[in-house]
């Protein structure tokens, strides 16, 4: 068993639509969470765990990952990127991944889904995985969270001794409220017995099937900060957490002021605050609020303007005295002045008009 090294996947080609507008341009993976592109948390995390190798499987948008991420050096890991032509769903971009991995037969490899901020316990994880249950080996261990509402997520029941039992994708009658929290530890070998070049889904074909044929997938049950940021309101949560401090993360520190403030960002404003973060390039001028928010680069809030719990997409513009909450903007987006938006998504480009 090789312990020293271990690699990982980030599944990283959705088209995060539930994201939109704010993915029109660009992938989920690299929105700004907390200040920084939202991977840089992921792969500082893996690097704290010991990982030395990150696979990236990309589709949407894949050119753009690697001007952002690099070759890795700057955790100290190597970044490989990997291209779906045609995205081949999450089973199908990890087997696609198996080239560009080692070939030791039991080594341990991460998977992630690409949109998770977690501060659960890898390491841990991994160790359990490398203990084997009554003579058996691991061959797929499982995070998993226990959620409110279990509809959204795989539904992942164990039995006493911690093995997996099921696995029910997205269902309206959730079986329990044990979800998939999407970091996964296969064994190196099982990633070969998934078929290769066609579309596959890891949640609702490969983890049934390897339930069906009695192969020991355990669940690692953790209770730490866990969140997908797969939505606006999920995003800009995030976002806040990391900003206060809630969200441990090897990344980036939590904010001083309950703000973060980008290096070559103008805020003339002291009510910028709640967690905010607000980008490069952008403007906060003097008598705007920006709270609980993200005002992503070159976007400028106007004097008097008020932003709550919203996400001010690049180079869009909040006028003067205009008011947000819960808002998602598109880039380049114009909210005259006086305009409000309340809980509504802009489409990339729009103007609304004064007294919407
Ligand atoms: N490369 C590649 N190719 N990546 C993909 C593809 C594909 O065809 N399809 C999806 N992905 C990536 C997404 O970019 C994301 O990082 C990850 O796979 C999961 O996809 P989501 O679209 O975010 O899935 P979800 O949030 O609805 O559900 C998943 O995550 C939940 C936990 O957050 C499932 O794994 C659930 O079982 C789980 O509970
Ligand atoms: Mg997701």
């Amino acid at each position: 068993m090789t312990q020293s090294s271990v690699e990982a996947v980030i599944v990283a080609g959705g088209f995060g639509s539930r994201l939109l507008p704010l993915t029109a341009r660009r992938p989920k993976h690299l929105l700004d969470v907390g200040g920084v592109p939202f991977l840089e948390h992921q792969i500082a995390r893996l690097a704290e765990a010991g990982v030395d190798h990150v696979v990236l499987a990309t589709s949407y948008h894949a050119d753009q990952f690697r001007p952002v991420l690099g070759d890795g050096s700057r955790w100290g890991v190597r970044i490989d990127y990997v291209l779906e032509e045609e995205p081949l769903g999450t089973g199908g971009a990890i087997r696609n991944v198996a080239d560009a991995l080692g070939d030791d037969p039991d080594g341990a490899v991460v998977i992630l889904n690409g949109d998770v901020l977690s501060g659960h316990d890898l390491p841990a994880q991994l160790e359990d995985f490398r203990t084997p249950r009554d003579g058996q080996r691991v061959d797929v261990s499982l995070h998993l969270v226990e959620v409110e509402d279990a509809r959204a997520f795989g539904c992942v029941p164990t039995d006493g001794a911690g093995r997996v039992t099921a696995f029910v994708e997205k269902s309206d009658a959730p079986v329990t409220n044990q979800v998939n929290a999407g970091c996964y530890v296969f064994r190196r070998d099982v990633i070969d017995t998934i078929p290769a070049g066609q579309v596959v889904s890891v949640e609702r074909e490969t983890f049934p099937g390897l339930v069906a044929e009695g192969r020991l997938v355990v669940g690692f049950v953790e209770t730490a900060y866990w969140r997908d940021v797969g939505t606006p309101a999920a995003l800009v949560g995030a976002s806040r957490d990391v900003v206060l401090g809630v969200a441990p993360t090897p990344a980036i520190g939590a904010a001083e002021a309950g703000a973060r403030v980008a290096d070559g960002a103008s805020v003339h404003s002291d009510q910028v605050g709640g967690g905010s973060v607000v980008m490069k390039e952008a403007t906060v001028e003097q008598g705007a609020v920006v709270e609980g928010s993200i005002v992503m680069t070159g976007a400028v809030v106007e004097e008097g303007a008020r932003v709550t719990d919203s996400v001010v997409g690049p180079w869009a513009r909040v006028g003067r005295d205009a008011v947000l909450q819960g808002a998602t903007l598109g880039d380049e987006v114009v909210v005259s002045a006086g305009a409000h938006v309340t809980d509504e998504r802009v489409d990339v480009g729009t103007t609304v008009p004064a007294g919407d």
